[in-house]
């Protein structure tokens, strides 16, 4: 008697999306982009969880902000590399062609909706923090929403900044976004742990030392004329948003718009 084999195929993995391009920054940061589902609607400055599947099959996933605008036909995503990290340190081995697992409807607390309009966006990362915001300064609307928009990306080393240095010529290169942008868009970095011909120390030195201001040209933070968005570590979260408090600066929700808004799953 003769049994029928099956061929081995491997079981589809759900949610899956193909990566299309990855670039490599440093040995610690790097950037992909993937396939977009049809129907994955997102407003610029959410998040999604994202990942790949473990040795047993089930999805080892964490939080990703979307680093592409909500009018891009692909997703980008801009990720550390933790070396033995679970996800990280598997996740900066893919390449054109592979698989990631991508879990529709994204959220987030990072979004123009929460802010109240008007005035001056200001724009706060460090590390990796920068992702959200290379969403938020690719929406036309932003540029509609407010009079100026000043993203800040503070280091530990320089190499570190080149990801923001790129979206931002891009940004000020692109046909149609440039004309929009038409000046509005000021790009302030510093850098930590090395020498810099800009700006050095924390954000929240610059902050408190008043160089930040002096820097972009503007006056410090208030009530009615500032927005405030912050993504970076929760140490660099926590010690910013208590420099918004003092400066009289209320959080805001989607429910009740306010003047500044603070990343709830950023890790790392
Ligand atoms: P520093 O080099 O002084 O620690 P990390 O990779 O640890 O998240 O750091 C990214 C950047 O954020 C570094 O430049 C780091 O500065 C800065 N940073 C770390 N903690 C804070 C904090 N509590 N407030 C402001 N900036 C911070």
């Amino acid at each position: 008697m003769t049994t029928a084999t099956q061929p081995a195929t491997k079981p589809a993995l759900p949610n899956a999306e193909t990566v299309l391009a990855v670039q490599h920054y440093t040995d610690g940061l790097f950037s992909f982009r993937t396939t977009r589902p049809a129907g994955f609607r997102f407003r610029s400055g959410e998040f999604a969880m994202l990942g790949l599947p473990k040795e047993d099959g089930k999805p080892l996933l964490r939080a990703y902000s979307i680093a592409s605008p909500s009018w891009d036909d692909t997703l980008e995503f801009y990720s550390i590399k933790v070396p033995n990290g679970p996800l990280t340190s598997r996740l900066a081995k893919i390449v054109p062609g592979d698989e990631i697992i991508l879990k529709p409807r994204p959220t987030g607390t990072l979004v123009a909706d929460a802010l109240v309009a008007g005035g001056t966006l200001w724009l706060i990362s460090t590390g990796t923090g920068i992702a959200p915001f290379a969403s938020v300064i690719r929406d036309p609307e932003i540029y509609e929403a407010f009079e100026h928009v000043v993203l800040t990306h503070t280091c530990r080393t320089r190499a570190e900044l080149q990801y923001g240095l790129d979206l931002v010529d891009g940004v000020r290169s692109h046909e149609l976004l440039g004309e929009i942008e038409a000046g509005k868009l000021t790009h302030i970095t510093s850098v930590t742990r090395e020498p810099s011909e800009g700006l050095a120390g924390r954000i929240t030195q610059l902050i408190e030392t008043g160089t930040l201001f002096s820097h972009a040209q503007m006056p410090a933070w208030s009530p009615e004329k500032d927005r405030v968005m912050i993504c970076g570590s929760s140490a660099m979260i926590a010690d910013t948003r208590a420099l918004c408090e003092a400066a009289g600066l209320v959080e805001g929700s989607n429910a009740k718009p306010g003047h500044f808004v603070v990343e709830k799953a950023f890790v790392g």
